[in-house]
C-alpha cells in the first residue's frame, strides 16, 4: 500500500484504521488482535485513537490486544488525541462536558494513553478540537516536554480552522503535522471553508474522519442524501466499483491535498472494500458530479 511522508522519518498508510468505535465492536482481545493483524498484513499500519472513545475504553482495549503480541508495536503508528473532557461513567471527576488542554492535562492525558495502548511511545499526538480558552504556551510546554522525554514523537490538531492552527503554531518550537477534520463527500464544510487548503498551503496531509459521513449516506432519508446515492450508483457503474462506499473513498483519494481517510467500520470484508477502492480513478466529470450532487446545485 501506498505511504504518505509526514515527516523525514514518519510515514502513514494511505489508509488509516480509526478505533471510536472499538468499544461497540464487542470484541475479544483476541478478535482485536486478529483484526489488527488484518490491517497489518494489507498495509494498514496506521491506527487512530482518542483518549475519550467508547468513554476513554477504547484505548485500553486495543492495547490488551496488542499486549498478545508486543512486536507488533514497531509495525504500526499510533495517532491519539487529547484535550476533551467528557463527564463519564468512568471519570466520575469530571462534571461538565469541556475542553482542556494545559500543560498538566496534556501531559497526564498522555501518560494515560501510554499505559491504556501499552506502549512507550505515541508517534502522533493530537489536540481533539480548537479549545477557546488554550494558551498557546502551555500546549507549547507540554509537546515540548513530551517529545524530550520521548513519550511523543510529532504533534498535530483536529477541527482546526487556519485562524486556529497559525495561533497554536505561533507557539511552538517544531512543526505540526496533520490536521485530522471531518471530509466526505456529504460533509463539504472543510473544502468550502478553506480549511483543506490550509493543509494544501502549509504542505500537509489532512487525515479525513467520517470518509463515509458516518453511514448517513447509505441510510439517511434527507433530499442530499438522497441526490447523492444517485450520483454514487452512477459513478460506481461508470468506474466497475463494487459499491458505494468505495466511490465515496475514491472521491477523498482521487483529490490532490493526498487526504489520509480513516476506516470506520471493523469489519474486515468493509476494510479490504476500502482497500480495493485505491484502485478506483475518477475523471473531472465525475469527481465534480458528486460534489455538485452533494451541493444541491452546479459550480458557479
Ligand atoms: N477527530 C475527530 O473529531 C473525529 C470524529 C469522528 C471520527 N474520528 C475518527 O475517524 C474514524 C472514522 O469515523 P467513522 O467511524 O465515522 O467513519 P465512517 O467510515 O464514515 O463511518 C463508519 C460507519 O459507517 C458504517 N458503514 C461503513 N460501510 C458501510 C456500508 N457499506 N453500508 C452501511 N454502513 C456502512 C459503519 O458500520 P459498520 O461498523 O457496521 O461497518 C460505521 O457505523 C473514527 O474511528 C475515528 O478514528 C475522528
Amino acid at each position: 500500500m501506498q505511504r504518505i511522508e509526514m515527516t523525514n522519518d514518519l510515514s502513514y498508510s494511505r489508509l488509516v484504521h480509526g478505533l471510536w468505535r472499538l468499544s461497540d465492536w464487542n470484541q475479544s482481545k483476541e478478535d482485536t488482535l486478529s483484526l489488527i493483524e488484518h490491517n497489518l498484513e494489507r498495509g494498514i499500519t496506521t491506527f487512530d485513537h482518542a483518549d475519550i472513545y467508547g468513554s476513554y475504553t477504547c484505548e485500553a482495549l486495543f492495547g490488551e490486544a496488542l499486549e498478545l503480541k508486543p512486536s507488533l508495536r514497531d509495525k504500526m503508528e499510533i495517532v491519539t488525541k487529547c484535550g476533551i473532557v467528557l463527564p463519564s461513567e468512568n471519570r466520575p471527576q469530571h462534571k461538565t462536558h469541556h475542553y482542556n488542554t494545559s500543560r498538566e492535562h496534556i501531559v497526564q492525558s498522555v501518560e494515560n494513553s501510554l499505559d491504556n495502548l501499552k506502549t512507550d511511545y505515541i508517534d502522533t499526538l493530537l489536540i481533539h478540537r480548537p479549545d477557546p480558552f488554550m494558551d498557546g504556551e502551555e500546549v507549547a510546554e507540554a509537546f515540548t516536554q513530551l517529545k524530550k522525554d520521548g513519550k511523543v514523537r510529532y504533534f498535530g490538531v483536529s477541527n482546526f480552522k487556519d485562524h486556529q492552527w497559525d495561533m497554536l503554531q505561533s507557539y511552538l518550537p517544531f512543526d505540526l503535522i496533520t490536521n485530522q477534520i471531518e471530509l466526505s463527500a456529504y460533509h463539504l464544510e472543510n473544502f468550502e471553508d478553506g480549511t483543506l487548503n490550509l493543509c494544501q498551503e502549509k504542505r500537509i496531509s489532512p487525515m479525513a474522519w467520517s470518509p463515509l459521513a458516518g453511514g448517513q449516506v447509505f441510510h439517511a432519508e434527507d433530499e442530499k442524501a438522497a441526490r447523492l446515492r444517485d450520483t454514487l450508483e452512477k459513478v460506481q457503474q461508470e468506474t466497475g466499483a463494487d459499491g458505494i462506499d468505495q466511490v465515496l473513498y475514491a472521491w477523498l483519494l482521487n483529490h490532490p491535498a493526498n487526504i489520509i481517510p480513516i476506516i470506520g467500520s471493523g469489519k474486515t470484508e468493509r476494510i479490504d472494500r476500502a482497500i480495493a477502492s485505491l484502485d478506483i480513478k475518477l475523471n473531472h466529470d465525475q469527481w465534480f458530479e458528486i460534489l455538485q450532487s452533494s451541493m444541491g446545485h452546479d459550480v458557479p
